[in-house]
């Protein structure tokens, strides 16, 4: 099963950025431990700050894998691209926030994303990446 996770802009600093809200572990030490725990499955990460990028890889994935985890960054509410191309792939996009999205500013209450999206995670920290990554996993066993 191929299944890309990919970051939009700021979270190249996870560790770093805030830790209060997204803690202090870097993503890449968090992507070995979440490889180790899907064996089975390739897990390929791509993160970047530019929406286009993003949306390239959306586009390069989205009609082989078979699952997308996608953290959008701000881009999650201010996209429409991003949110465009969600819709035109065939790969089912699951959203994923490390913090709660509804806990925080009004602003980040609005997705652009979500709508087009096969579900949303938020709020788990690092862990929605694992939960969103076990619903790929479930959908595909047909549960
Ligand atoms: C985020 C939440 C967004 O509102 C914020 O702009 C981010 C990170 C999260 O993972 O909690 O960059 O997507």
């Amino acid at each position: 099963m191929k299944i890309a996770i990919i970051n939009g802009p700021n979270l190249n600093l996870l560790g770093k950025r805030e830790p209060g809200i997204y803690g202090d572990s870097p993503f890449d030490s968090y992507l070995a431990d979440l490889k180790l725990k899907f064996p089975a499955m390739h897990l390929e990460y791509f993160q970047s700050n530019v929406e286009g990028e993003i949306i390239n890889k959306l586009h390069e994935t989205g009609f082989s894998y078979d699952g997308i985890v996608l953290n959008a960054g701000a881009y999650t509410h201010t996209s429409i691209a991003i949110g465009d191309a969600v819709a035109a792939i065939s790969t089912p996009v699951i959203e994923v926030h490390i913090s709660n999205v509804f806990a925080r500013e009004d602003f980040r209450h609005v997705s652009y994303v979500a709508p087009k999206c096969k579900g949303s995670i938020s709020g788990f920290g690092l862990n929605s990446y694992e939960l969103a990554v076990k619903a790929i996993e479930i959908m595909n066993m047909g549960i």
